[in-house]
C-alpha cells in the first residue's frame, strides 16, 4: 500500500468554499491572462449542512478539487434526466427524509440504519479522490465519508456471500428521467466483489466540499469507488445486499459488451465506441493521460492478481 502523509488541514477548513474557489480562480486567471478580475461562481444552491471536525485522509490526492459549481451541475443521475444539467435542475424532488439503508441478503441478522445512525458510525473524513467517468471526463472531488467496510461490519455475512449489490432509491413519481427517455432498468443497481467493497478506498459518501451531499450528487448516502469508472459508484443508496453470484448491474443489463462488472479504469482497454487513453478534466482545456486504475494501482492492483 502506498503510504502518504495526510494533509495538515482540509481545503474546506482553510477558508469557506466560495473564498477557496474565488482565490483559485483569481490565481488561475491572474496568471493565465495577467488580469485579476474574475467573478466567483454564484449559481443557486440548496442549503447543505456543514460538517465540523472532518479528519484529513491518507488517501487524498493533493490535486486541486474541481470547482463546486461544476461538481454539482455536471452530473450523471439518469433517474433525473440524461443531460448533464438535468440532475441539478430536477433532483430537488428526491425525498430524502426519512432515509434508511438496509443491510440484507446472505447475512446472519439483517439490519436497517437511518442516516443519523450512519453519520455516527465512524469519524467523518475528507477524502479528495479523482473521479473518472467512462464517458472520458474526470473531476477531483473532496468527498466526506468513511470506508464502506465500517458499515458492512454492522452485519455478519454468511460464508456463501461473495458479492454486494448496491440498490439506489427509486421514486418513479419524481424520477421523470427514469420513466422514459432512458434504456436503463430501475432501480439503479451496481455491485462489487466483497473484497473490493471492503477495500479501505471504497468510500461511503455522505458529503462533499465539507457539507452534506447535494441531491444531484446522490444524497443522502452514496458509494464512491475511485479506481473504477464512475458508473460503479451508485447514488442515493437504500439497500445493500450480500449475494452469492456476480450482481447484474443496470448497465450490464442494458449493454453488457460496453459496461462490464469490473470496469476498472484502464487506459489500454478502449470502450467499444471510443478510446479510454485520455480524459478531459472538467475545468481544463487540454486532455490528460488516463492512469491505470485511475492512479490507485498501488492500493488496488493486488485485488486482481491472477485474473486475466
Ligand atoms: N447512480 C445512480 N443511481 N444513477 C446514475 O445515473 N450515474 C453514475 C454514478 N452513479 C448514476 C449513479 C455515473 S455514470 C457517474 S459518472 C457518477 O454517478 C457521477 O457522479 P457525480 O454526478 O456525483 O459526479
Amino acid at each position: 500500500m502506498l503510504i502518504k502523509h495526510p494533509h495538515d488541514c482540509l481545503p474546506s477548513e482553510i477558508t469557506s468554499r466560495e473564498l477557496f474557489e474565488r482565490r483559485r480562480d483569481f490565481l488561475k486567471y491572474s496568471i493565465g491572462a495577467g488580469i485579476g478580475l474574475m467573478l466567483p461562481w454564484t449559481g443557486a444552491k440548496a442549503a447543505q449542512k456543514k460538517f465540523s471536525g472532518l479528519k484529513p485522509s491518507l488517501f487524498s490526492t493533493d490535486e486541486s478539487p474541481t470547482k463546486y459549481g461544476e461538481v454539482t451541475t455536471y452530473n450523471n443521475f439518469y433517474e433525473f434526466g440524461t443531460d448533464k444539467g438535468d440532475p441539478a435542475q430536477n433532483a430537488h424532488k428526491l425525498r430524502t427524509k426519512p432515509w434508511t439503508v438496509s443491510l440484507e441478503g446472505l447475512v446472519k441478522t439483517p439490519k436497517t440504519l437511518d442516516v443519523d445512525a450512519i453519520l455516527k458510525l465512524a469519524p467523518l473524513e475528507e477524502r479528495i479522490y479523482r473521479l473518472r467517468c467512462v464517458e472520458g471526463w474526470s473531476m477531483v472531488i473532496p468527498w466526506v465519508g468513511y470506508s464502506l467496510s465500517t458499515l458492512l461490519k454492522q452485519v455478519e455475512p454468511l460464508g456463501s456471500a461473495k458479492y454486494v449489490e448496491f440498490i439506489s432509491a427509486y421514486q418513479p413519481d419524481v424520477m421523470e428521467g427514469g420513466g422514459f427517455g432512458s434504456a436503463l432498468n430501475w432501480p439503479y443497481v451496481e455491485g462489487l466483489r466483497l473484497d473490493e467493497a471492503r477495500h479501505p478506498l471504497t468510500l461511503l459518501g455522505l458529503g462533499l466540499y465539507g457539507e452534506t451531499l447535494p441531491k444531484q450528487n446522490g444524497a443522502p448516502v452514496r458509494i464512491v469507488v475511485p479506481w473504477k469508472y464512475g458508473f460503479k459508484s451508485g447514488k442515493s443508496i437504500v439497500r445493500i445486499r450480500f449475494v452469492e453470484r456476480e450482481p447484474q448491474s443496470s448497465w450490464m443489463q442494458a449493454a453488457s459488451s460496453e459496461y462490464g462488472f469490473y470496469s476498472n479504469v484502464n487506459p489500454e482497454v478502449d470502450h467499444p465506441r471510443w478510446s479510454q487513453a485520455r480524459e478531459r478534466r472538467i475545468g481544463d482545456f487540454i486532455k490528460r493521460k488516463t492512469l491505470m486504475f485511475n492512479g490507485y494501482g498501488d492500493q488496488v492492483a493486488a485485488l486482481y492478481k491472477g485474473m486475466d
